[in-house]
């Protein structure tokens, strides 16, 4: 049995929610076991891979080396906050449209980078796709499809407000 912690009110994905954890608790295993939010996926458990990363106030963070006591104010943002099945947000359906994922466990990483990039920088080149996703790892080698994808959502006229334009 998990010993009591400390009290902490988060907001994850536009809803306020109350944790009980250590102060040191990573916010992958937050938002994991306790808000059963599985989009982050734990991968290296290092800040290496990416695969854990969510947005924190609009920038992409690595959650497994988080503290939660971090997040107290900010808004966290998940791939569960980005699109649902029915309505995939832009950069998701891209990654669809593109073929991007094999396994797919490094998807989260790579959309939740992709739209942190985006979001700063609408109309990237290539090469500027391929830097941002330098330190996001894939094991299946789509590293290809993944930068056609992100690039696939910038032309389609990517926009800060989540919206596209075609
Ligand atoms: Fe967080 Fe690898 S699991 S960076």
């Amino acid at each position: 049995m998990r010993s009591a912690g400390r009290i902490f009110e988060l907001r994850v994905n536009g809803a306020d929610c109350r944790v009980e954890v250590e102060p040191e608790t990573p916010l992958l295993f937050v938002l994991r076991n306790d808000l059963s939010l599985n989009g982050p996926k734990f991968g290296c458990g290092l800040g290496e891979c990416g695969a854990c990363t969510v947005l924190v106030d609009g920038v992409a963070a690595r959650a497994c080396a988080y503290p939660v006591r971090l997040a107290r104010g900010r808004e966290i943002v998940t791939l569960e906050g980005l699109g649902t099945l029915e309505a995939p947000h832009p950069i998701q359906q891209a990654f669809i449209d593109a073929q991007a994922a094999q396994c797919g466990y490094c998807i989260n990483g790579m959309v939740m980078t992709a739209k942190a990039f985006l979001d700063a920088k609408p109309r990237p080149s290539e090469s500027e796709v391929r830097e941002a996703l330098r330190y996001n790892l894939c094991r299946c080698g789509t590293h290809v499809e993944i930068v056609q994808a992100v690039m696939l959502a910038a032309e389609r006229g990517w926009r800060r407000d989540g919206a596209a334009t075609e």
